[in-house]
């Protein structure tokens, strides 16, 4: 019989001593706060922002995959936050939703987030209350959670990507929630910044081998993304390993969006690029100046990364089947929705702060898009009759766009859809809790883009 701890306390004199001691060891913090950052050229002004931990982005987050990842998140805030790890398929009640997995973390106060990770791969962080206001002011770090065995690489790199709107005096430019912006492809800004950097550079040698694992942390850009003098593969998505790596070309990442990429510094350049397209022009967003050889045979062909253990729902017949019908914002023709049970027309959600609906319902929903039991097979098509792209994504869980064809594609938890288009997903509701699914331009989100499924 195992002593009562009690017991074992009163009858113990080393114990008692440990109990007396300072002994219970602090969590590592997570601190949201004001700070001020370089973040436009290196001699430009500096911004005010809001990051974690004073920098931009947060700390990377390091962990073994299975491990549990603990910190305890301090607001320094003059506003409520919480922390939400994206991508994670995450215990519910530390998913960090404001108002649905949790209350929103007062200034001041702390909230301990303590949770596994299953998946290895690029994962992020950010708030979930305000998240518009609070993205666009520096909030987000990156989460990786290694492999067991990581494919050999010289350089293991988070590429957080970021535009800001920014004043001439290099302050946040207060045109916060402003319906012009919510009501169109969301907050854009003028600045475009590689891990909190401008001007991101790192020599490289010939031979090079680097694993970038881009992650877009911006309200509401679609990065294009290019690639000159590095050539490699794209080994995953969303976190996700690809079952096979693929030749890396044209990267297209909506907002929250992820992508791992290893590639190799080629020969006979004087520098590699990664660049952004915006409207046919190039913009160099990460420069790497070559110098000097380090292999004269590049590495071999990276293996596949090992799988995670996410459920596929590949050939499974649904048990759910939903449609989630995205309307209105500009030029959308949108004439009413429902908005706290009431229906209300156009100009009334507008002056509510509301300018999209999903099925005809503005802002979250009371009852969930699907209501499934755990381990059920939900397929949900999306479409997007709006004449905007949005970036759909799912809490909680990785799903498969089911092709066309019928064929199951990578794991992803955002889907970027173009104007216009219709497409379906399919995923095993396999984790229990109440899971946002919601566009990822953060405006759109606010402005009413929000429903939840429910897995009991
Ligand atoms: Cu990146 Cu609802 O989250
Ligand atoms: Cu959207």
């Amino acid at each position: 019989m195992k002593p009562h701890r009690r017991h074992f306390l009163q009858g113990s004199a080393a114990a008692l001593a440990l109990a007396s001691a300072p002994a219970r060891a602090a969590l590592q913090t997570l601190r949201a706060a004001p700070s001020i950052a370089q973040i436009t050229s290196r001699n430009g002004p500096k911004t005010p922002v809001w990051s974690y931990e004073g920098s931009i982005p947060g700390p990377t987050l390091r962990v073994p995959r299975g491990a549990t990842l603990q910190r305890r998140f301090e607001n320094g805030l003059e506003q409520p936050s919480t922390v939400h790890w994206h991508g994670i398929r995450i215990d519910n009640a530390m998913d960090g939703v404001a108002g649905l997995t949790q209350d929103p973390v007062p200034p001041g106060a702390s909230f301990d987030y303590a949770f596994t990770v299953p998946d290895a791969g690029t994962y992020w962080y950010h708030p979930h209350h305000r998240t518009f206001e609070q993205m666009a002011r520096g909030l987000y770090g990156p989460l990786i959670v290694e492999e067991p065995a990581p494919p050999e690489v010289d350089h293991d790199l988070p590429m957080m990507l970021d535009d800001w709107r920014l004043s001439k005096d290099g302050s946040i430019h207060p045109s916060l929630g402003q319906m012009h912006d919510w009501s169109h492809a969301g907050r854009i800004g003028n600045w475009v910044t590689v891990n909190g950097n401008a001007e991101w550079i790192m020599p490289a040698q010939t031979g090079e081998r680097f694993r970038l694992r881009f992650i877009n942390a911006a309200n509401a850009r679609v990065f294009r993304l290019g690639l000159q003098g590095l050539s490699g593969w794209l080994v995953a998505l969303d976190g996700q390993p690809l079952a096979q790596p693929k030749p890396a070309g044209a990267i297209l990442l909506g907002p929250s969006q992820r992508a791992d990429v290893i590639l190799d510094i080629a020969r006979d350049v004087e520098e590699a690029l990664v660049y952004s397209v915006e409207q046919g022009e190039k913009y160099v967003v990460a420069a790497f100046p070559v110098a000097g050889h380090r292999r004269a045979t590049p590495l071999p062909a990276p293996d596949a990364l090992p799988p995670n253990p996410v459920a596929s729902a590949e050939g499974r017949a649904p048990d759910h089947t939903a449609t989630l019908d995205m309307r209105g914002g500009a030029m959308g023709q949108m004439q009413e929705a429902m908005l706290d049970g009431k229906t209300l027309g156009i100009r009334d959600l507008v002056r509510e702060g509301y300018a999209w609906a999903f099925n005809g319902t503005a802002g979250m929903p009371d009852t969930p898009l699907v209501s499934a039991r755990r381990d059920e097979v939900i397929h949900i098509r999306i479409a997007n009759d709006t004449r905007w792209p949005h970036a759909i994504h799912l809490h909680g869980h990785h799903f498969q766009e089911i092709g066309t064809d019928g064929s199951y594609g990578p794991y992803l938890d955002t889907l970027l859809f173009q104007r216009g288009e219709t497409r379906r997903i399919a995923f095993v509701a396999d984790n229990p809790g109440q899971w946002l699914l919601h566009c990822h331009m953060l405006e759109h989100a606010a402005a009413g883009m929000m429903t939840w499924i429910n897995v009991a």
